[in-house]
């Protein structure tokens, strides 16, 4: 059983989830994923920040105890409601009979609405609100948008730890290392960025308000509500946070291709090559209807270039390039240098539908609409070549 003593009086307390397939009911977990909970024990009161998810409750409760037996727990902080964090709240409530919820006025509402749990029994703070538990002070920083409406982070002054909810979280369990020094954390980092595109990726503006407020605490320790606790790497964490919340990406390029028969797949792989010859170093290829959506958006987060690639499929996009495409509209994915190519046999409408479908994000498109007719030609390879070149031109510049 993993609990940790993170810093003096500063427990973990959460859960692995080994078994769950897929998060959010969509994003694959190969690693699985963590429910971070902790607990605080100042001199006179004690709290509990964050939940774990419902099936987790009673392992948590065991933990909790674990840490004193006899340990009196007067607060639980709701950082964030969503269920991977509340779900076994009703279960907490039972264990520790005296606990007060603390939360704020939209917490409130989700706490009614879920739960059934009434406004008279929580502790509804403000932002910059403190809560004084003997040695430990809680402060209260709302957070909103990040990643719901009622998100806040708490930051423990004394200790310099900051329990910041699903921000700076990352898909993967832990494996018997809890704090960052205490382990080798490295397949986390794609996984941070893969959880960021997935789920976060839609609040970029939030997580920049977010960055600027924190920017003047001094941060030892940033205990989020998904993998590793960052400590030797607190840095390193605020820094990829504020360049995917910027989209500032490396450069390298996506390729996102659908084809039913081989033709458009036979043009990217021209554009590929002739994109390498132009000196372009790190290209992604992804099959759509074989790349789960998930691993696509964690590299579209991660590269500056885009392209995409369809055929026509009765009168539209290949339907699924259609559905990954309103994954990048939904969350307003823009800074690409971008290009997309289309195929056919009798009307084409790819290139259109794609450009039709971006026109709101603010990419930098490349090149002319490409729409091959039947199977490749002399003249496709030709525009490929065309293409690469402005391509890896754009992919340079600055
Ligand atoms: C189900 C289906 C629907 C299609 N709809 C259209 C269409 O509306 N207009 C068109 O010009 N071609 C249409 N095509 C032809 C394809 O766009 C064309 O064969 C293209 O080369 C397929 O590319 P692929 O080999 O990469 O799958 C359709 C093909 C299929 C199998
Ligand atoms: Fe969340
Ligand atoms: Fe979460």
């Amino acid at each position: 059983m993993i609990t940790a003593e993170i810093t003096k009086d500063v427990f973990y307390v959460g859960t692995n989830d080994r078994t769950t397939t897929r998060f959010e009911g969509i994003w694959p977990l190969p690693y699985g994923v963590s429910y971070n909970s902790y607990v605080v024990k100042g001199e006179s009161k004690t709290a509990i920040i964050d939940g774990v998810e419902l099936s987790h409750a009673f392992e948590q409760i065991a933990k909790i105890k674990h840490i004193d037996d006899a340990m009196k727990v007067d607060y639980l902080v709701i950082n964030h409601m969503e269920p991977d964090h509340t779900g076994g709240i009703v279960a907490l409530l039972h264990a520790f009979p005296n606990l007060k919820i603390v939360g704020n006025a939209k917490t409130a509402d989700m706490l009614k609405g879920y739960y059934g749990i009434d406004k008279e029994d929580i502790i509804t703070i403000a932002d910059g609100d403190t809560i004084d538990l003997g040695g430990m002070t809680l402060k209260f920083f709302l957070t909103p948008m990040l990643h719901w409406p009622e998100t806040m982070m708490t930051y423990v002054e004394e200790k310099k730890v900051l329990f910041s909810g699903d921000a700076f979280g990352c898909f993967g369990a832990l494996n018997g290392g809890v704090v960052d020094n205490e382990f080798d954390v490295s397949y986390h980092f794609p996984e941070m960025t893969r959880y960021y595109s997935n789920i976060v990726g839609k609040y970029g503006a939030p997580v920049q308000k977010a960055l600027s407020r924190l920017g003047s605490l001094p941060i030892e320790y940033i205990c989020s509500t998904h993998g590793p606790v960052w400590h030797e790497k607190v840095a390193e964490v605020i820094s990829i946070y504020d360049r995917l919340s910027r989209e500032e990406c490396e450069n390298g390029v996506v390729i996102v291709y659908g084809s039913m028969y081989g033709n458009t797949a036979q043009m990217v792989e021209t554009l590929a090559r002739q994109l390498t010859l132009e000196g372009v170093r790190k290209i992604c290829i992804h099959d759509v209807s074989y790349s789960d959506e998930s691993y696509i958006l964690r590299d579209v987060y991660t590269y500056k270039g885009l392209i995409v690639a369809s055929p026509t499929y009765n009168g539209n996009l290949f339907p699924k390039i259609d559905s990954f495409l309103k994954s990048l509209v939904l969350r307003g994915v823009s800074k690409k240098v971008f290009a997309r190519l289309g195929s056919y046999t009798w009307a084409g409408v790819s290139s259109k539908t794609i450009d039709t479908m971006v026109e709101k994000l603010k990419f930098e498109t490349i090149g002319q609409q490409i729409e091959m007719k039947q199977g490749i030609s002399s003249c496709t390879i030709e525009q490929c070549r065309n293409l690469a070149k402005e391509f890896a031109e754009a992919l340079n510049r600055e």
